[in-house]
């Protein structure tokens, strides 16, 4: 079904920081004859726990300067001090690290005793270093009230969440587990809305604050368009025009979407990163990983930093956009970054979440006749360091435009340790279960399976979408039901 071109998956010999980050290269001699094969870590046990440490510190507290933007520009810090209490940004989907927080004041939040309908609650946890992903700096005025006077984020926003085990009632009957918590890095936050926070923002055209609003509310929870501001913010790349709202026209009519945010785990010894495989080490020598932090960071974080690459045309321009202020805060801790990002392993199944009778019935057609293992092959359920990227056709999403935007216009085969942890799945959210319309995203019908848990039933509209005939888009696997149902307790099983 696909053309698998043989590929020679030889890659830079590599030096310095990224052979610190613990990535055994072997013949890499001063006068290298031959290219080297580097072996990538495979293993947690052979990264430098200094570097991992110093990285997971970056993850979730290094704003890389980007208050620039989320406070100079954005204006999110009075935004946040006027408006935003705990349970507004509880409904967004911020999470409060409850293990930054004194005892006193994990217990006056669970009982009610502290506000939580008060911007200055927020502000307080925010003094405490208690938000995750977000970082303000806070003042006390000559009124005894407290100030917002910087507001930047971090990795962790989007890429953390928190555990469910701590119960909040706030006073109330309704226990809002899932909003303070146990930090769980790694793990995507498809609680958060990230474009309705940011059309909070005064500093935005009508347009743009209507485009981003509508993420929310056209997909859901849990959705980002990294390529958009590059595409249409004059701010963010200075190569597109000038005017916004045309080039957000622009960019919507050939097809501009926000996708659903990834987990940060699992990602252990494999040669590209992202949906599209953009990052390896051809690109940015620190790591395939590295590659995607440094886009992120710099392009829409706005952190002190540049980002270049040659692939990626905009306006007929290749994308390069330099935020530095006389400082580039990004580079040196890319390392780092990577090495806590391959420390984190993908979680296992909470037990009893599958049948593992019919899992291991699944793993059969997985292996046999439903193909899967012809892309999703290895520990990591991935061909990528074994073949490489796929064309367009090799993802059966119902989004076709995602990767026009990207440096390969290929799809990576997404490894599938742990996916019982992120439902809704594709780099579109496509594999899902819409219980309004009581069908798949693609129309087609869970049958029996309808009514379980999220993830079995988005599992199944994912196995019914590579099910479905040629002309639909599918592989034409002629599962039946039963098959169908067996497939998915093994995908839960990962
Ligand atoms: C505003 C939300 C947001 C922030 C902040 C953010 N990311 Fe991401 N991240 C995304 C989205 C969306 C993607 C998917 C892009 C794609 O694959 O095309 C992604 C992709 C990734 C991936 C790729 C995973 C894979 O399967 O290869 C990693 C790793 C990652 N981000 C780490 C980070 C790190 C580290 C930072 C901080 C420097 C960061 N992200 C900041 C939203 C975010
Ligand atoms: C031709 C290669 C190929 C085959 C065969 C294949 N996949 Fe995939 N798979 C992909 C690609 C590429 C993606 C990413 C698609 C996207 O996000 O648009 C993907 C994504 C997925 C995802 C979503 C993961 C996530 O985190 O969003 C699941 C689940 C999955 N595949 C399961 C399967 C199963 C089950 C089979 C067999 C019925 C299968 N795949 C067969 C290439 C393949």
């Amino acid at each position: 079904m696909q053309q698998h071109s043989a590929r020679s998956g030889t890659l830079l010999c590599l030096t310095g920081a990224l052979i610190a980050a613990a990535v055994a290269v072997t013949a890499c001699g001063g006068n290298s004859e031959t290219q080297a094969t580097p072996t990538f870590p495979t293993e947690v046990s052979q990264l430098d726990p200094q570097l991992v440490a110093e990285g997971k510190d970056t993850f979730r507290y290094d704003t890389f300067g980007d208050e620039s933007f989320w406070t100079d520009k954005l204006q999110m810090n009075q935004v946040i001090e006027q408006a935003v209490d705990p349970l507004t940004a509880a409904k967004v989907g911020l999470k409060v690290d409850a293990d930054a927080l004194p005892a006193n004041v994990v217990k006056g939040i669970q009982d009610g005793t502290i506000p939580l309908n008060d911007p200055q609650t927020t502000l307080a946890l925010l003094q405490m270093n208690a938000v995750v992903g977000a970082k303000g700096q806070v003042s006390t005025g000559p009124d005894g009230k407290l100030h917002l006077d910087r507001f930047g984020i971090t990795c962790a926003l989007c890429h953390s969440t928190v555990s469910k085990d701590v119960h909040v009632f706030a006073g109330g009957t309704t226990d809002l587990a899932g909003i303070v918590g146990h930090r769980l890095d790694g793990w995507p936050n498809r609680d958060l809305q990230p474009g309705t926070i940011l059309s909070l923002s005064p500093a935005l055209t009508a347009a743009q604050a209507a485009e981003y609003a509508s993420w929310f509310t056209k997909y859901g929870s849990g959705f980002y368009d990294p390529r958009i501001n590059v595409n249409t913010d004059p701010g963010s790349n200075p190569a597109v025009g000038s005017d916004v709202d045309a080039n957000l026209a622009a960019y919507k009519r050939t097809g501009g979407i926000p996708v659903v945010i990834p987990p940060a785990f699992g990602l252990i010894g494999l040669s590209k990163a992202i949906f599209t495989g953009d990052g390896d080490v051809q690109h940015e020598p620190a790591g395939p990983v590295s590659y995607w932090n440094r886009y992120v960071g710099v392009t829409q974080m706005h952190g002190h930093g540049t980002f270049f690459d040659e692939r990626i045309i905009v306006n007929g321009k290749p994308l390069q956009v330099d935020h530095r202020e006389g400082d580039d805060v990004v580079t040196a801790v890319l390392p780092g970054l990577e090495a806590y990002q391959w420390s984190i392993v993908a979680p296992t199944p909470p037990p009893g979440s599958f049948d593992t009778v019919a899992a291991q019935r699944g793993k059969v057609l997985f292996n046999g006749k439903a193909t899967c293992v012809s892309c999703h092959s290895g520990a990591s359920f991935t061909d990528v360091n074994t073949f490489g990227l796929h064309p367009a056709n090799a993802s059966v999403a119902l989004d076709k435009n995602y990767i026009k935007f990207s440096a390969t216009k290929q799809w990576r085969t997404t490894p599938l340790k742990g996916i019982w942890q992120h439902p809704p799945y594709f780099h579109d959210g496509s594999g899902a279960y819409d219980t309004a319309t009581a069908a798949c995203k693609d129309g087609s019908s869970i049958g029996g399976a309808a009514g379980g848990d999220v993830v079995t039933d988005d599992l199944t509209c994912v196995v019914n979408r590579y099910n479905a005939s040629k002309t639909n888009g599918g592989f034409d696997l002629q599962l039946t039901a039963g098959e169908v149902a067996d497939l998915v307790q093994y995908l839960k099983s990962l």
